[in-house]
């Protein structure tokens, strides 16, 4: 039975932290789909469609890593994929309380499907999304914190 794990998450923009992560965690499934939630109510940088875009422009090389979207449930997503974990990663202790109300509220959801986590590696666990968008609102280079789509991305749009 194929091991398949989903990675969900905002990804607005995917930044090297999360790349991190996916290519780590992709030797140990054998197949992940990046999920991109859509979340209406929450303010987005980029569109759903930029986001997915610029996920698959980083993905080049990694063979088992699909990319969509949902405006539904994650464990639900999950379930009618069926994929029996998700993946996310932590990068300080201060992730950890978020971390563990998502688990609980998808564990209540549906017990069957299970969180996997992963560290972040040094150097990466400073990055956050919109870290990355002030430090490029200020014309400061974030070339090496962002795939190269991303970069692409942010000139097109600004
Ligand atoms: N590297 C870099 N940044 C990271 C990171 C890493 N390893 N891990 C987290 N982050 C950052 C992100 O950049 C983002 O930063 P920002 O707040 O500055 O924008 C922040 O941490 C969180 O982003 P992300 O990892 O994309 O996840 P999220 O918290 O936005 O995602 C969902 C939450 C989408 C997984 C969750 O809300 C969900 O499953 N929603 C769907 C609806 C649902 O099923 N709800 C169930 C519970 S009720």
């Amino acid at each position: 039975m194929k091991r398949i794990a989903i990675y969900p998450g905002s990804f607005d923009p995917i930044t090297n932290g999360h790349l991190d992560i996916l290519k780590r965690a992709s030797k140990a499934f054998d197949e992940i789909i990046v999920l991109v939630a859509e979340n209406d109510e929450k303010h987005s940088r980029f569109t759903v469609k930029e986001r997915l875009e610029m996920i698959e422009g980083a993905l080049k090389g990694i063979e088992n890593v699909k990319v969509d979207s949902t405006k539904g449930l994650t464990v639900k997503y999950a379930k009618d994929h069926g994929a029996k974990f998700l993946i996310r990663g932590l990068r300080a202790v201060s992730d950890f309380e978020y971390e563990f109300t998502l688990n609980a509220a998808n564990e209540y959801i549906d017990h069957d499907i299970d969180t996997v986590y992963f560290m972040s590696t040094i150097g990466h666990n400073f990055i956050s999304s919109s870290y990355i968008d002030s430090l490029y609102s200020s014309g400061v280079d974030i070339t090496s914190l962002v795939p190269k789509s991303v970069v692409e991305m942010y000139k097109q749009k600004k």
